[in-house]
């Protein structure tokens, strides 16, 4: 939401450098130029990782399904602007889980009203809007398991009949509800995936569920309010964009912008302005006006039960989630698990907000065999990092622990709890790079970890000068998808890093629009998703404001392009329907069926529909004269059952 860069949050005052000002495009170039020479020649020691893994959890998905052939045997196919999805030749798309359908709760399941007229109490058994991160967890191998998948934003002008008119409990209690999280059963059957309703393991998380939290924040006085004096019970998720999946089974969902919900005062104070909280409520949700705990001018601490991890057990429907603050509050994007050799689990994190910071946590402990209830406090306890990139093309991890350098109560830090909630001014005080917006991370099985920085203007943060004056490619209108590699092992202090592609066309006449891209273009890239034969799928998401103009006019709609990591080579895959982004992805263990998400397919450029035209821009996927435009799931597949991406 929000990605419009004049409304979108920008609260980093701090000088610690850009991304911008630590990039040199001539090495980024010599580095491509080093990949074909062998400079990316696989490590042994990560092979190890994936073993380690499978043997933790049987996870058939980092083991990954074999193939003798090339990696990318597709066709690539051309950029689109039509109401459609479009694959490769040889391929097929089945439309599963739109927004309203029944998730499959036993005795619940009401159908979608094509006139948004479903209550609130019908919106909390079905799946609900703007699907985003999802993950599959297998229960009969291939053949059927759970989809677990996040439903970030609602579009009002479309969720309610009237959109925001008559404003009400009942519709803030709608919007909760088609918030969060969907579990899902679903089974392939007679060659077409369905979803299995009722199903033991169907299940509605939403801005309302029973929330703990544990680590160094619970129960801390900044996480304390009139309605929970505890500090250790939220109520609900929200804003949940990417994902995670753990080896012990376990689902992580992220809480990205948090900060739109609440309604600020006239002169918010500085840990209020760092996190973004403005007067009144400029994202226009409007729950503060029946949901007190959403006025940050009553409740100032609600704020800070907001921006943390979640981690759910898919496999349990009345296990509690749990917000995990040892891995850092932040706008988060996504929570990417990694293991070292010796078991341990790594979280990689991305702060999508202009000039926030990449983060990664190791646990103290190592992954202990049988599941999750051998690992439920495995994400309590270990040491959070964030990312300081220097211009040689290392970088280090300055760890965010409480006496440790800056950290301490002379600059307000009074304990641990304090490091996690105010995260944001312990990486400004600590040095961490000001990056552009990074969104998803994933790991390559070569041990490459890429982030992808969708895209930022030239300022450096309020209050800094452009910073673009010696780098015409400072102002990242298109996006960087960068790539580091740990010294030693993914708990290492320091990395070396580089760019792997610069998004844009190669043959723009404008420097800073002008990509490396090595095959087909595309612009703003989000999603990230290394398949099990180590395709690294890239996921775009062009802001509907700009989408079609200028520079971005030869993109077409949003996409998913695959890339071979070793050799560079990107093939446009996929080309969304109008209005979408395309995001999240996931596959069965056998590499034969993919899951994606597309979401907001007809966003109007304001990102609330007019409720008298909600077919103004798409009726995607129902494609009736009447039927508005619904986020769903994707099952994709080659039509002779092969492996997906040949
Ligand atoms: Fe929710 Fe940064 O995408
Ligand atoms: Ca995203
Ligand atoms: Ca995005």
């Amino acid at each position: 939401m929000a990605k419009d860069h004049s409304l979108m949050e920008d609260s980093n005052p701090s000088s610690n450098p850009t991304i911008h000002e630590v990039s040199n495009p001539s090495r980024r170039i010599l580095l491509r130029g080093a990949a074909a020479s062998g400079f990316l020649a696989p490590l042994a020691k990560v092979s190890a990782v994936g073993a380690a893994a499978a043997s933790v959890a049987g996870c058939a998905t980092l083991a990954g399904p074999v193939s003798t052939g090339p990696l990318l045997g597709f066709k690539g196919i051309p950029v689109g602007t039509d109401d459609t999805v479009r694959v490769p030749e040889g391929y097929e798309v089945q439309v599963l889980a739109r927004w309203g359908d029944p998730v499959g709760l036993s005795g619940e399941t009401p159908g979608f009203k094509p006139d948004a007229s479903n209550t609130a109490a019908e919106q909390e058994a079905q799946f609900g809007m703007h699907h985003d991160g999802i993950h599959y967890y297998a229960i009969k191998g291939s053949e059927a398991g759970l989809l677990v998948m996040n439903h970030e934003y609602v579009d009002d002008g479309l969720l309610h009949r009237d959109g925001q008119s008559n404003w009400s409990a009942e519709k803030v209690r709608k919007a909760q509800a088609a918030h969060g999280v969907s579990v899902c059963e679903v089974a392939a059957r007679g060659g077409q995936w369905a979803v299995v309703t009722p199903s033991p393991w169907a299940r509605r998380i939403t801005a309302r569920t029973p929330t703990a939290v544990s680590g160094p924040a619970a129960g801390h006085a900044l996480m304390k309010t009139a309605a929970d004096p505890s500090g250790r019970r939220v109520l609900g998720t929200i804003n949940n964009c990417g994902s995670g999946k753990t080896p012990w089974g376990t689902y992580l969902t992220c809480e990205e912008n948090f900060i739109g919900y609440f309604n600020g005062p006239d002169q918010p104070d500085a840990h209020q302005r760092r996190w973004g909280l403005r007067k009144g409520n400029p994202a226009g949700y409007r729950w503060h006006e029946h949901d007190v705990r959403f006025d940050a001018t009553k409740h100032p601490n609600e704020i800070n039960r907001f921006g943390w991890v979640v981690e759910i057990d898919p496999m349990n429907p009345s296990h509690t989630p749990v917000k995990r603050t040892a891995l850092g509050r932040a706008a988060h994007e996504g929570a990417t698990v990694a293991m070292t050799k010796g078991g341990r689990a790594v979280v990689y994190m991305g702060e999508d907000a202009r000039f926030e910071y990449i983060y990664k946590f190791v646990s103290r402990d190592a992954v202990k065999p049988g599941g999750f209830a051998a690992n439920r406090d495995l994400l309590d306890h270990g040491t959070l990092y964030v990312a300081r990139f220097d211009a040689n093309g290392r970088g280090v991890w300055l760890p965010l622990v409480h006496g440790q350098g800056a950290l301490h109560a002379g600059n307000g830090f009074a304990d641990q709890g304090e490091v996690v909630i105010r995260s944001r001014q312990a990486s400004d005080l600590l040095g961490g790079t000001k990056m552009d917006r990074p969104e998803w991370i994933e790991v390559d099985p070569q041990g490459w970890v890429y982030c992808t920085l969708t895209n930022n203007s030239n300022r450096g943060g309020k209050d800094q000068p452009a910073v673009d004056a010696a780098n015409p490619r400072a102002n990242n209108s298109m996006g960087h998808i960068i790539r580091w590699k740990e010294d030693g092992d993914h708990d290492g202090l320091g990395f070396q890093w580089n760019h792997f592609v610069l998004a844009g066309d190669p043959i723009n006449e404008r420097e800073q629009a002008k990509g490396n891209v090595k095959g087909d273009t595309f612009a703003c890239p989000d999603g990230l998703w290394v398949d099990g034969r180590g395709v690294l799928w890239i996921q775009t998401d062009m802001s509907t404001s700009a989408m079609g103009k200028g520079e971005l006019a030869v993109m077409g709609n949003n996409a998913m392009l695959a890339a071979d990591p070793q050799t560079g080579d990107i093939r446009r895959f996929l080309v969304g329907p109008v209005g979408c982004e395309v995001t999240g992805a996931t596959g069965t263990p056998d590499g034969r069926t993919m899951f994606i998400n597309i979401q907001h397919p007809g966003e109007s450029p304001s990102e609330r529909s007019d409720p008298a035209n909600p077919t103004r821009f798409s009726n995607w996927p129902d494609k009736g004269p009447q039927s508005r435009p619904r986020s769903a799931t994707l099952v994709i597949r080659r039509k002779d059952g092969g492996l997906v991406g040949t």
